[in-house]
């Protein structure tokens, strides 16, 4: 078993990639959390969603199969919506302890990252942040599951967990 664990959530599939990338570099094992009602499958629908509803509202999400005192170092890896990290991953660090452990975070966006790293800071007051990634794919709806940040910026940013 690995001392590194990756914990994402993905709505399209562009965290997902960064995730399995992730998983490979570093040996890690992997974590994909689920919220308990899916969202909707149709995008547009969810982005008025949760557009006109107060993105602080929260989403339940399924128990985790992975004991996190397993693990020393983190890796977290989700979408920005609306300016903050995604409310399945803001739920899931308000439920559990990831105290003392090593963490790189990234959240995966269209070119408006927002207040998503204050966020993640926020929620983890008692580790240790070592490094912040701002993973961006394209704004073109045709696009969105283009990747524009260069993988030697991703490879750079999972050195950091070192
Ligand atoms: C509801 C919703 C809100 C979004 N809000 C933002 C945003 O505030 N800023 C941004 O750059 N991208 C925003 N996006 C785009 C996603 O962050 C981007 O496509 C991301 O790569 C999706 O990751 P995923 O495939 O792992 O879900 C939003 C997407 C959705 C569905």
């Amino acid at each position: 078993m690995s001392d590194t664990l990756v914990i994402y959530y993905s709505y399209t599939g562009n965290s997902r990639k960064i995730a399995k990338y992730a998983q490979e570099k570093l040996n890690a094992d992997i974590l994909e959390l689920h919220p308990k009602i899916p969202f909707s499958d149709d995008y547009d629908k969810v982005v008025e969603e949760w557009q006109n509803n107060n993105i602080k509202r929260d989403v339940e999400i399924e128990p985790i199969d992975k004991d996190l005192t397993n693990y020393k170092k983190i890796v977290l890896i989700t979408s920005t919506w609306w300016y903050g990290i995604n409310p399945v991953m803001t739920r899931f660090l308000k439920e559990y302890d990831l105290s003392q452990k090593d963490i790189i975070v990234t959240a995966t966006n269209a070119g408006w990252i927002g207040h998503s790293f204050q966020d993640y800071k926020k929620l983890l007051p008692n580790s240790n942040i070592k490094g912040e990634l701002d993973t961006v794919f394209s704004f073109n709806s045709l696009e969105k599951n283009n990747i524009l940040t260069p993988l030697q910026e991703i490879d750079n940013w999972l050195k950091k967990l070192n």
